[in-house]
């Protein structure tokens, strides 16, 4: 029995928020996987309402509502995540070498966010991650791998030189076998080297490349393959995005990651430290951009909506703009996870008092009625 758990009959993470509200994300982030680790939350007893049930690529999912990349990059409690009532995981972003990279977040705590910076992702790389998942094949649940480029660790490299695609089609090949989903993370605003494949050609020429090196590696089980974008990006970004996606057959779009503009509404005083802004106050930019993309990609490619969710309401408004599944990272770490219950209880009291049946059912709906 774990500590908490022998102290506490409530949710270990209300018991301790007054002392974890005192401290940085990446902490709380580190507690919250070794609680997972210790299984200090009960064993979901209830499964989910059948409103909240979903299928999506051919996949059934229980429930709509995943966590995000970069939580559990990972992997070592995504199924602790799933016992506890989240409906799929994601895992990484995986880079092809392991990555180190100086990380700082920090809370905005009045505001309900989280400032990142970074300039890469923290992972075990390709060939770890590879393992860890061969050892959760046949396991229950939804399992998504995000994939990356190696920042550190690549300084003796040439630029030049550099087949930064050839990267992505090594992990590809070591991951993707063990993938429900695989997803191309180019959504981190702050890498100057990602920036370049916002151009047409490059997204054409990338794209192309990592459809081929999917089917190639995985000819007979091929997983969906999505590509998770930058909410930073322009107009005519949004478009070519779209565009490359139909082009390349991707199988979704995830939308999106942090955004580095600062809403005015924010209070917190470090609301101006530099980095990626992620949590409550991106609600409404991440809506708007994952509407646009709906309307772009006609409805054909199915949408996992990221970004400032916080409540049922907030999932259902995504679901609505055009998001088949969405996913949480910010709520997680100023709520504890158990904010799962909240926000599942609240997304089946809407949707059935919309009339809805299903998840599905709802996908679109305010798009589809044209407003
Ligand atoms: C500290 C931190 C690390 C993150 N690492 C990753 C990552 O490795 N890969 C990725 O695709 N997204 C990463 N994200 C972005 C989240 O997956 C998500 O897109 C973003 O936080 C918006 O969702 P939220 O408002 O629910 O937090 C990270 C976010 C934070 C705050």
């Amino acid at each position: 029995m774990g500590i908490f758990s022998a102290f506490s009959k409530r949710d270990p993470f209300e018991f301790a928020s007054p002392l974890l509200a005192r401290l940085e994300p990446d902490t709380i982030r580190k507690i919250i996987i070794w609680l997972l680790k210790d299984k200090v939350w009960k064993k979901q007893r209830q499964s989910d309402e059948k409103v909240l049930s979903t299928t999506v690529w051919s996949r059934k999912f229980p429930n709509p509502i995943g966590i995000a990349a970069g939580f559990d990059a990972s992997g070592t409690v995504i199924d602790e995540f799933i016992r506890i009532g989240f409906g799929f995981g994601e895992i990484g972003t995986i880079t092809l070498e392991p990555d180190k990279i100086t990380k700082r977040a920090y809370k905005l705590r009045k505001d309900e966010a989280i400032i990142y910076q970074t300039s890469g992702f923290n992972n075990i790389g390709s060939k770890k991650a590879s393992m860890l998942l061969a050892k959760r094949r046949g396991r229950k649940g939804v399992v998504g791998v995000s994939i990356g480029e190696n920042v550190f660790n690549v300084e003796s490299i040439d630029e030049a030189e550099r087949d930064i695609v050839g990267e992505y089609d090594a992990v590809i090949r070591a991951v993707a076998p063990f993938a429900d989903y695989v997803v191309i993370n180019i959504s981190n605003s702050y890498m100057e080297s990602l920036a370049e494949f916002q151009l047409k050609e490059s997204l054409d020429e990338l794209l192309r490349r990592l459809r081929l090196a999917v089917n190639i590696a995985t000819p007979i089980k091929t997983p969906p393959l999505l590509l998770k974008m930058s909410s930073d990006i322009n107009n005519e970004g949004k478009r070519i995005t779209a565009e490359m996606l139909l082009k390349h057959k991707f199988d979704g779009l995830i939308v999106g990651g942090s955004t580095g503009t600062r809403p005015e509404t924010l209070v917190s005083k470090r609301k101006d430290e530099p980095g990626g802004l992620c949590g409550k106050p991106i609600m409404e930019k991440t809506t708007q951009l994952l509407r646009e993309m709906y309307k772009h990609t006609n409805g054909q490619i199915p949408i996992i909506g990221v970004g400032g969710i916080t409540s049922g309401a907030d999932a259902y408004e995504k679901i609505r703009a055009g998001a088949s599944l969405v996913q949480i990272y910010t709520s997680v770490i100023i709520h504890g996870p158990m904010v799962i219950k909240k926000i599942k209880k609240e997304l089946a009291e809407l949707l059935k008092a919309d009339g809805y049946k299903s998840v599905s059912e709802a996908v679109g709906a305010d798009i589809n009625k044209g407003s």
